[in-house]
């Protein structure tokens, strides 16, 4: 069959037909001609590129500009996915018009479809504001990384009936306010398919169990590229790490010994040339 951009009317028919939803992150070029060679759905340039990127201790240090940057690389590498630009934090918590600018920026400076931010009900004015600016925005609610010092830490939310509810509620305000999809994150399985039951847009999940409408992971997660810790929910499909390390170390070994390069990664001149330029030198 035909390939087709994936647009959020898919998304919204794959809830009704009960059909899987795939997300992952990318953040340049080679992860996102990864993902979308693997057929996923959609594509998160998340702001985690703060941690697994860059190498900060979490999400909130990341601008606007860095994430736009790495917008552009990976509009530059997907073709078919739905690509999602991750409004870093104090780029729409501010003031309204400044979200929409913000918002307004991931589609025209950095190549993105949609873009999602975190929040609930305290966030439904912005996501409508936006809504009605035409942009369309994914919402995220359960453990939102920007608020990790209000939350205490990276811990699974919802666990309580009074937090239960107050998700429950996130989830209706953000529908009502015209988000075209939900991320649960680090939720209770029966209580994200409470939510998935109640909201006619797509929930997707990640560390929120099965019963969401799809899934996403980080990818360097995924592939073991990020050595600092593995969330629970992560489930590795590959461990590329020690295998960088080990084809690295090979390299050094190779440039030292003069195992590398070899005639076959040099270029040669042909002999009549080489005598003629020594005879030149003379
Ligand atoms: O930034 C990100 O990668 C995310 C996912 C964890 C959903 O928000």
């Amino acid at each position: 069959m035909e390939r087709k951009k994936v647009t959020i009317l898919d998304l919204q028919e794959k809830k009704q037909r009960g059909e899987p939803i795939t997300m992952l992150t990318a953040y340049d070029y080679p992860t996102a001609l990864l993902v979308d060679r693997a057929g996923i759905d959609i594509i998160l340039v998340g702001d985690s590129l703060a941690m697994v990127v860059l190498g900060h201790e979490n999400t909130v240090a990341v601008t606007m500009d860095e994430m736009l940057h790495h917008c552009r690389a990976v509009a530059r590498g997907a073709k078919y996915p739905l690509l999602v630009g991750d409004m870093p934090f104090l780029s729409y918590q501010v003031d309204r018009r400044e979200a929409v600018r913000n918002a307004g920026r991931f589609l025209k400076e950095g190549g993105m479809d949609v873009v999602k931010l975190e929040g609930g009900q305290e966030m439904a004015d912005t996501v409508k504001a936006i809504v009605d600016a035409g942009i369309p925005v994914m919402g995220h609610i359960g453990l939102t990384p920007q608020s990790i010092s209000k939350l205490g830490g990276f811990r699974v939310q919802g666990k309580s009936v009074e937090a239960a509810k107050k998700l429950l509620a996130d989830a209706a305000a953000l529908e009502e306010a015209g988000a075209f999809s939900i991320i649960l994150e680090a939720v209770p399985d029966r209580l994200a398919k409470l939510i998935t039951e109640r909201v006619k847009i797509p929930t997707i999940g990640i560390g929120a169990g099965p019963h969401c409408d799809g899934q996403v992971l980080v990818i360097h997660d995924l592939i073991g590229l990020f050595d600092r810790f593995t969330p629970k929910f992560v489930k590795r499909y590959a461990n590329i790490f020690p295998i960088l390390t080990q084809a690295l170390e090979q390299y050094r070994q190779e440039v030292l010994s003069g195992a590398f390069p070899g005639r076959e990664h040099s270029f040669t001149m042909p002999d009549e040339v080489y005598e003629a330029l020594l005879r030149e030198l003379e």
